[in-house]
């Protein structure tokens, strides 16, 4: 019954409508998007859409505790019914193919597939086994996700990440899934994006588990990255045709003013915010400057960490957002300096494409070592409103044709980025922001769970089709 897709009657029919307006979305004609193996897809994770959070043995997460705590979540939402994906599942898949998205990334809920004993839950690996198996069958590219955020609360109730052992369990975890679904996933990523895990989960509460210390943070990242770093091994024995990588989360730090001082808060913002990662991953080190960010936060890291974090990598997987304007804070950190006057989205972010093509150039000099990358999300939230069965999502179109052009500036300047994901396939649970924010290109009617194929998708689409119809 979970997977019946007759109990599903509100798929759209046809995603792609024949509209006289001009089209604001196409690439320009010498845009590297235009190849034909620049993946293009849409991005999901689970707790933000399966719903079913109590069914067929899943066990609690650190976010059906968080959400279920007063004031945490806007409106008091949770992620207990979300889009009701996992039941919802093979329309929500026959939506993606009817778009043309090549790729789809998708997140696999570690307390659906695990018992708190390490076992297999057969039921919820069967969930993501027929979805993959799906996608195969219609052609889709498969980025898997391990860990979108939604540990095992009982792992959590013996530290979390501020326990090592989580790392080991994460590799078992990491084996299990390998073993079971090898053959079925094209690209494995181990975390998505540790910044938000460690540091709005451990350093200032944001987030899951809503813990707030600097020394936790920095001892957390070092434990999803070791976990990282022991998953990547065990995947390449399991399943050695498929990538491997890891998805991170970087931002664009500017300065204020020309004085040094903003110029060295604008370097700190980005060492907190890229080379806290990426240092460890691609240099085997952690910034020194971290610390005189944070001092005293240096993490315990015992003696082959930093090797084994550093293990080499098929691919980087860039998740992009915003940037953020700073000014020194008169001591040794920054302060946010929000600018006036600059356009943004439903969440107060900047739109600023110019930080994503920086970014990845920067990249480019800074490691030698950079792998192939993906921009595994970009995306913007919206008011989104249904009128008159349509969702015209102008801003939207706008957002993702800059980015795309960032993208291939990049591209042109010499980064080796090889796909880029939509965040997100559809309207989900927002995090801390609850229902109310929607990044989709499918909008959500959560009271009916009727999905609407916005505008930004049927240009997407289009494009994809133009792009598969040359020669
Ligand atoms: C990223 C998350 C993703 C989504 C977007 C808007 O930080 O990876 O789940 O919430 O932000």
């Amino acid at each position: 019954m979970a997977n019946d897709a007759s109990a599903v009657s509100d798929a759209p029919s046809s995603a792609v409508s024949n509209s006289p307006l001009a089209d604001p979305f196409s690439p320009p004609a010498d845009s590297s998007l235009w190849r034909k193996n620049f993946l293009l897809g849409a991005a999901t994770a689970s707790y933000q859409i399966e719903g079913a959070v109590d069914e067929d043995g899943r066990l609690p997460s650190i976010w059906d505790t968080f959400s279920a705590t007063p004031g945490k979540v806007l409106a008091g939402d949770t992620g207990a019914v979300a889009c009701d994906h996992y039941h919802r599942w093979e329309a929500d898949i026959d939506m993606l193919a009817s778009l043309g998205l090549e790729g789809y990334r998708l997140s696999i809920a570690w307390p659906r597939v695990m018992d708190a004993a390490g076992r297999p839950n057969r039921k919820g690996l069967d969930f993501y086994k027929r979805l993959l198996n799906r996608l195969k069958e219609k052609g889709i590219t498969s980025f898997v996700t391990l860990y979108h955020w939604d540990l095992p609360q009982h792992l959590e109730d013996r530290g979390g990440w501020l326990n090592r052992d989580t790392a080991y369990r994460f590799a078992d975890y990491a084996d299990l899934m390998s073993r079971e679904l090898a053959g079925t996933v094209d690209a494995w990523a181990t975390l998505n994006e540790p910044w938000c895990s460690a540091y709005l989960g451990y350093g200032n509460g944001h987030h899951a588990p809503g813990l707030a210390n600097d020394r936790f943070a920095t001892q957390a990242m070092h434990h999803l990255l070791l976990a990282h770093g022991l998953a990547i091994p065990v995947l390449r024995g399991n399943d050695p045709a498929s990538q491997k990588g890891i998805v991170a989360n970087i931002g664009r730090g500017t300065a204020n003013s020309d004085s040094a001082a903003d110029q060295r808060a604008a370097h700190l913002f980005e060492v907190q915010h890229n080379a806290w990662i990426l240092d460890p991953l691609l240099k085997g080190e952690y910034p020194q400057d971290l610390f005189e960010l944070w001092p005293g936060t240096e993490p315990l890291v015992l003696d082959g960490d930093m090797q084994t974090i550093a293990a080499p990598l098929d691919f980087l997987g860039i998740n992009y957002y915003f940037r953020t304007n700073v000014a020194s804070d008169g001591a040794h950190g920054f302060r946010d300096v929000p600018l006036e006057g600059v356009e943004r989205t439903q969440m107060g972010w900047e739109v600023y494409p110019d930080g994503l093509r920086d970014l990845l150039t920067g990249f480019k000099k800074t490691y030698r070592n950079l792998p192939p990358v993906y921009i595994t999300e970009n995306g913007m939230a919206s008011d989104d409103k249904v009128i008159d069965g349509h969702v015209d999502d102008a801003q939207r179109i706008s957002f993702l044709k800059r980015h795309l052009a960032a993208v291939d500036q990049a591209i042109k300047a010499g980064v080796d980025v090889r796909g880029y994901f939509l965040w997100s396939l559809m309207d989900n649970f927002e995090w801390a922001f609850g229902y109310e924010r929607r990044f989709g290109v499918v909008h959500v009617d959560y009271s009916t769970q009727k999905r609407t194929v916005k505008r930004s998708a049927e240009l997407v689409a289009k494009f994809l089709k133009e792009r598969k119809a040359r020669v």
